[in-house]
């Protein structure tokens, strides 16, 4: 029977660590929240931010933006919080409607403020693992999951599915860093299950219900579970959780795994970044 990674416990620990080191010190964490449009699901995901930024001492404030807002309104806010010596980080809720250029939108923000670590200097200093970098959010807490575990990659055989920039990128980056043999499989993949069969660790980030079956899984594996996906009002993610308790060492479960420290670790890289930034 798999040990299952409880990601919320393991998130407020984090958060109790970065709620002290704040309450220590003189720094006031201030994160800026920019939402377009009206996605429930982004507008839910944007609360928890609120709240625990509350309940770690980091203030927050929510800015909120039509859906129609042009590419020129939303770079003008950005100017704006990029030079507001009192906000530390600028997060843009993902996704953006479709007219709005993305890439444009992070490339502006101030690298220091960027907590998401999606601008090409932090990418670029990530991937040459040079230090200063401030590390996307989902990977550095699956990386947070691992090591409670003890884990260590070193060697080891890292099967990631999914190439996104948000998690599967930065995910194997972070991996191949920590000394692992990455293999990253994405939607145009042929035999997925030749390479999710390798894996010491899988690492899965495609938001495609039950995508992994006990079958895929090589016995005494990890497992981690990256997806979220709706079924009626239920959250569940893209691997067999019921079947792969069979054959997995460890396991994360959706929702309470990976979830809930990407909010810790926004809450983390804040701090960081208002660190960076009071020299
Ligand atoms: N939407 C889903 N995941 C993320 C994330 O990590 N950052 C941002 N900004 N939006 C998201």
């Amino acid at each position: 029977m798999a040990t299952i990674i409880d990601g919320k416990a393991l998130s407020e620990k984090i958060r109790a660590e970065v709620a002290e080191e704040i309450a220590r010190s003189a720094l006031k964490p201030h994160l800026a929240v920019v939402l377009v449009g009206d996605d429930p699901a982004s507008h839910t995901y944007v609360g928890m931010k609120e709240k625990a930024c509350r309940a770690a001492g980091v203030l927050s404030s929510v800015h909120k933006l039509n859906l129609d807002v042009t590419q020129a309104e939303l770079m003008a806010l950005i100017a704006d919080l990029n030079h507001d010596e009192f906000v530390h980080g600028i997060l843009v809720q993902l996704p953006l409607p479709r007219h709005l250029d993305q890439m444009a939108v992070f490339g502006a923000i101030r690298p220091e403020k960027d907590v998401d670590g999606f601008h090409p200097q932090n990418v670029g200093l990530l991937n040459l693992g040079l230090p200063g970098a401030l590390v996307p959010c989902t990977p550095a807490g699956v990386m947070e999951m691992l090591k409670s575990i003890s884990y260590t990659l070193k060697g080891k055989h890292v099967v990631v599915v999914g190439r996104s920039n948000v998690v599967g990128k930065p995910m194997s980056t972070l991996a191949l860093l920590a000394g692992a043999t990455v293999t990253i499989t994405h939607r145009y993949t042929e035999n997925l299950a030749v390479y999710t069969r390798q894996a010491d660790v899988l690492i899965v980030a495609v938001g495609k219900r039950d995508l992994i079956t006990a079958d895929m899984v090589k016995p005494g594996a990890v497992v981690i579970d990256v997806g979220t996906n709706k079924v009626g009002n239920k959250l569940v993610g893209d691997v067999d959780f019921a079947g792969l308790q069979e054959v997995a060492s460890h396991l994360t479960p959706v929702p309470g795994g990976v979830g809930p420290m990407t909010i810790a670790l926004l809450i983390k890289n804040t701090l960081q970044a208002a660190k960076m930034q009071h020299g």
